[in-house]
């Protein structure tokens, strides 16, 4: 009976070169952090899902970078696009990594969702998704599963975050929670940790691998939180264990 065991890494905010800085962050030095620390508490056996904002604006030089430190550090990665980035780039640039909808394990599915509207900071799921999304519900009924998306379906006492909320969160919500087999739905986009029940299904939320906002605030605001991965330990009952580890960067 095998735990699966995931690692969410979230908001990476890559740039088109090495020396690229975002919000006073070298983004991919703090991701190269976070990776590190993962890296001196792993077994091997994780997968890593990275949920979005992998690029700042959607630059081919951010994800090759991506494709190429994930290659050298001979990760398993699934990952799906927020509003900093764009699908088809990915898939090009990306190329090691294939855009895979669903990840199939033992007794586990972890569903990747694209909520991210061309154009827009705020999430909306699609009726493309929808449709697709149902069909993998009805495909996946003998297993436990686990929803990953960019954006927060729930709120989060943060007005300018909250205006990002899933505009259709409602009708996403009637459809998770009809199917019986979600036990929850981790997410990025608000650089924070948040962690909450929405009406049956626990939704978790992972601070970013740089910058951090500030929680509780209704304008935008940045923290000095330091960055952090989540682990989660998937197990056969379907029961889910999990956690956030910050990472020391910049070091002090
Ligand atoms: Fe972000």
């Amino acid at each position: 009976m095998s735990i699966l065991k995931l690692i969410q890494m979230t908001d990476l905010h890559l740039g088109p070169t090495a020396d690229y800085q975002c919000r006073g962050f070298n983004t991919l030095d703090s991701f190269k952090a976070v990776l590190a620390a993962f890296e001196s508490n792993s077994n091997g056996e994780e997968i890593l899902v990275l949920t979005g904002d992998l690029a700042s604006d959607a630059q081919p030089g951010a994800y090759q970078q991506l494709n190429k430190i994930l290659i050298q550090n001979k990760k398993r990665a699934i990952w799906l696009p927020g509003n900093h980035d764009r699908l088809s780039l990915m898939q090009e640039y990306l190329s090691d990594y294939p855009y895979l909808p669903v990840y199939e394990h033992e007794h586990w599915a972890v569903l990747m969702i694209d909520s991210s509207v061309p154009g827009q900071a705020g999430g909306k799921i699609s009726n493309q998704q929808f449709t697709q999304l149902e069909e993998q519900l009805e495909q996946l009924k003998d297993k436990y599963l686990l929803v990953a998306m960019h954006h927060s379906p729930v709120s989060l006492n943060s007005q300018w975050l909250d205006e990002h909320r899933i505009s259709n969160h409602q009708k996403l919500h009637s459809l998770l929670v009809a199917n019986g087999n979600v036990k929850a739905v981790i997410t990025g986009h608000i650089h924070q940790q948040h962690e909450t029940d929405w009406q049956g299904i626990k939704v978790y939320s992972t601070p970013s691998t740089c910058f951090q906002f500030a929680e509780n605030s209704d304008q935008f605001a940045l923290t000095d939180k330091k960055p952090a991965y989540r682990w989660l330990d998937l197990q056969p009952d379907g029961h889910i264990e999990t956690g956030i580890n910050r990472v020391d960067y910049p070091s002090k």
